[in-house]
């Protein structure tokens, strides 16, 4: 039987690629560890608790022990464990040190320590190249991070590169665009001006909202990596977008079109330190496996919405406690 180990899975992505690989491949034994700091809901995933093939670990990638048991049982892992907020970066950088690399580094050697494992797919993130003004980066440019954040994630890519060149430690690597759909945690954009409008509370843009991102519906990014991982070429990375560029202040306009709000529920804030202008990724590689992107963008962005209003119940106990004193130090309003 062919056991499946996915770190960082009761978070947004994680939880999604838990469900599809749930649906795709049920003959999987699956392992689900996570650490559950704030960003970790168990709620993700509690759809797949009666799943007889469906295990769950509360535990730390960092944790040597931990690691160095659970991955000789495994034949493929999927490393979605991380720090994943640039602002949090900004303002507190030792966890992202910690997880995203170090704790990368730790499966790494346990991978490399055991004949088990055929593949292990590490997730990373298109902002380890940095900003780019007009065309689009390809797999072998080089790494130009701007935040803690993705630094951190530079760094966890390197050292799988290096274990690969070394070792041959049988790595792969995805480098996707932004995400969005239901489960991420309200700290990130849409969630947080969906679930903030919603409320009737003002959205934070920062600086003059002309920064691009290219939005990636989290079900095509799934299919992404579950391709990359069966049909992956061992070694190599991937880059996943969707091709769907926008500035905030467009997605803004678009989440206050949808749901039904003005123009003066938008409160620009001081913008991001290093605020990246521009991401975008040339995603031919993973094309020529065969992969497209699904989702339309306005509809998909419409779905997003309405599972946001239809799961307050998810949501809401988020937005309290230890989110709050967050946001309130973040951005001194709107709370
Ligand atoms: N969300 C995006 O738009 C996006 C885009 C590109 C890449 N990524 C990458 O995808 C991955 C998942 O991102 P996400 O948005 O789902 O993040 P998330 O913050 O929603 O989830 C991260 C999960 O990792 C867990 N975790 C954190 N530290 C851990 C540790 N030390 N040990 C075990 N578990 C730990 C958390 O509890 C949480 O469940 C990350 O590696 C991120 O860098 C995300």
């Amino acid at each position: 039987m062919t056991t499946i180990l996915i770190t960082g899975g009761c978070g947004f992505i994680g939880s999604n690629y838990a469900r599809y690989v749930s649906r795709h491949h049920p003959e999987y034994k699956m392992i689900v560890l996570d650490k559950l700091t704030y960003a970790g809901n168990p709620e993700n995933i509690s759809d797949l608790k009666n799943n007889p093939n469906f295990s769950f670990i509360k535990g730390d990638i960092c944790d040597e022990k931990l690691i160095t048991e659970i991955v000789p049982k495994v034949d493929y892992i999927v490393n979605f464990a991380a720090e994943t907020h640039v602002d949090r970066s900004i303002s507190e950088p030792d966890a992202f040190i910690k997880t995203d690399i170090f704790g990368t580094h730790n499966i790494l050697e346990a991978v490399r320590n055991s004949s088990n494992v055929k593949r292990f797919l590490q997730i990373s993130t298109d902002e380890v190249y940095g900003s780019i003004l007009e065309g689009s980066f390809r797999e072998d440019d080089p790494l130009e991070p701007s935040s803690p954040y993705s630094a951190s994630k530079a760094g966890a890519d390197l050292m799988c590169l290096a274990y690969w060149t070394t070792y041959k430690t049988p790595i792969l690597i995805t480098r996707s665009s932004n995400n969005y759909g239901p489960y991420q945690y309200p700290e990130k954009v849409i969630p947080l001006f969906v679930t903030n409008l919603i409320e009737n509370k003002q959205v934070p843009l920062y600086g003059d909202g002309l920064n691009v991102r290219d939005w990636l519906y989290v079900e095509d990014n799934c299919v992404g990596i579950d391709l990359i991982l069966h049909e992956g070429k061992l070694g190599e990375i991937y880059n996943i977008g969707a091709g769907e560029e926008v500035t905030n202040l467009e997605l803004t306009h678009l989440l206050l079109e949808m749901l039904d709000k003005p123009k003066s529920m938008i409160r620009p804030v001081e913008d991001r330190k290093g605020h990246d202008r521009r991401y975008s990724v040339d995603c031919s590689k993973l094309r020529s496996l065969g992969w497209k992107p699904l989702a339309d963008f306005k509809e998909s962005i419409k779905q997003t919405v309405a599972w946001y209003q239809a799961n307050r119940a998810w949501w809401e106990p988020l937005k309290s406690g230890e989110f709050k004193e967050y946001y309130k130090k973040q951005y001194r309003q709107m709370v």
